[in-house]
């Protein structure tokens, strides 16, 4: 089984940046055609463009809120419309709790992760799977984190929204495996992205050195790679998946 994507669609929303970026990336270079989906149009065309140019793939840009259904409804309209299908997508718009710990974490706060976190990854299977249901095939990935995993001080409201992506997509595999769409999630340690650098701020170096046993954050692209291989058919057996890539962090 091969990673050859030609005449497939990928959907990646959060696509306009960090691992989203590398993913809708990564998926062109594996030959799909890709939506980028981003709240931020001006980062999504950039990421459109770069693949047109330098990856010589097909690409079209949507904006997109993950945390209003209709914005989401709508995205999928659009994507089908152009490309025909939606055959891979990666759930992967997120982000950062802002709290310095739990007790003094605000309701906007709250608010804010839950809504995109957990509750934009819930519309987007939705809509997702109204779509893969008819065609009868497909593959998901959400992107939870290693906070969805284990317990992690200062992160409580972001671990809980993670932990449910981690719960919807279980449920979700299971529910719908023998329907033909393999529903799995990556759970990413500390990446070098935009999130990371305005969650730790300054102390982000230090913090990568002693995170994990390798000593360092993931670049994007090592995320990607797993998120393109769980959606090809080399994964064809992988169903209801919560992967850590973090460096050995939580085999600790
Ligand atoms: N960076 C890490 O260390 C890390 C670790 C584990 C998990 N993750 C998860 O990976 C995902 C991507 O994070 P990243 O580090 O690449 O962050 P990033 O900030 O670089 O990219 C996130 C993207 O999501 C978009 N976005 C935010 N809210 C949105 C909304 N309501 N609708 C549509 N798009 C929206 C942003 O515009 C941005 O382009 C997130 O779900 C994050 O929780 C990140």
């Amino acid at each position: 089984m091969d990673r050859n994507l030609a005449g497939k669609v990928a959907l990646v929303t959060g696509g306009g940046s960090g691992i989203g970026r590398a993913t809708a990336i990564a998926f062109a270079r594996n030959a799909a055609a890709v939506v980028v989906a981003d709240a931020d149009a001006a980062r999504g065309v950039e990421v459109v463009k770069l693949i047109e140019t330098q990856v010589d793939a097909r690409a079209m840009f949507i904006q997109v809120d993950v945390t209003d259904a209709e914005s989401v409804k709508a995205m999928m309209r659009s994507a089908v419309e152009r490309f025909g299908a939606i055959d891979m997508a990666f759930n992967n718009a997120g982000v950062p709790d802002r709290a310095a710990s739990l007790h003094v974490s605000t309701q906007e706060n709250w608010d804010r992760v839950m809504s995109v976190n957990l509750e934009g990854v819930w519309h987007c299977m939705k809509a997702e799977l109204d779509h893969m249901l008819i065609a009868g095939k497909g593959a998901i990935v959400n992107n939870a984190s290693r906070s969805g995993l284990v317990g992690v001080p200062s992160d409580g409201v972001y671990g809980a929204a993670k932990h449910g992506v981690v719960g919807l997509t279980k449920a979700a595999a299971i529910e719908f495996a023998a329907r033909g769409i393999r529903i799995n999630a990556v759970c990413p340690g500390l990446v070098d992205t935009a999130l990371t650098r305005e969650r730790f701020g300054d102390e982000l170096l230090a913090r990568a050195q002693t995170a994990n046993p390798l000593g360092r954050m993931a670049q994007p692209e090592e995320i990607a790679d797993a998120v393109v291989w769980l959606c090809s058919d080399a994964a064809s057996f992988v169903v209801g998946v919560a992967l850590p890539i973090d460096g050995g962090q939580t085999a600790r």
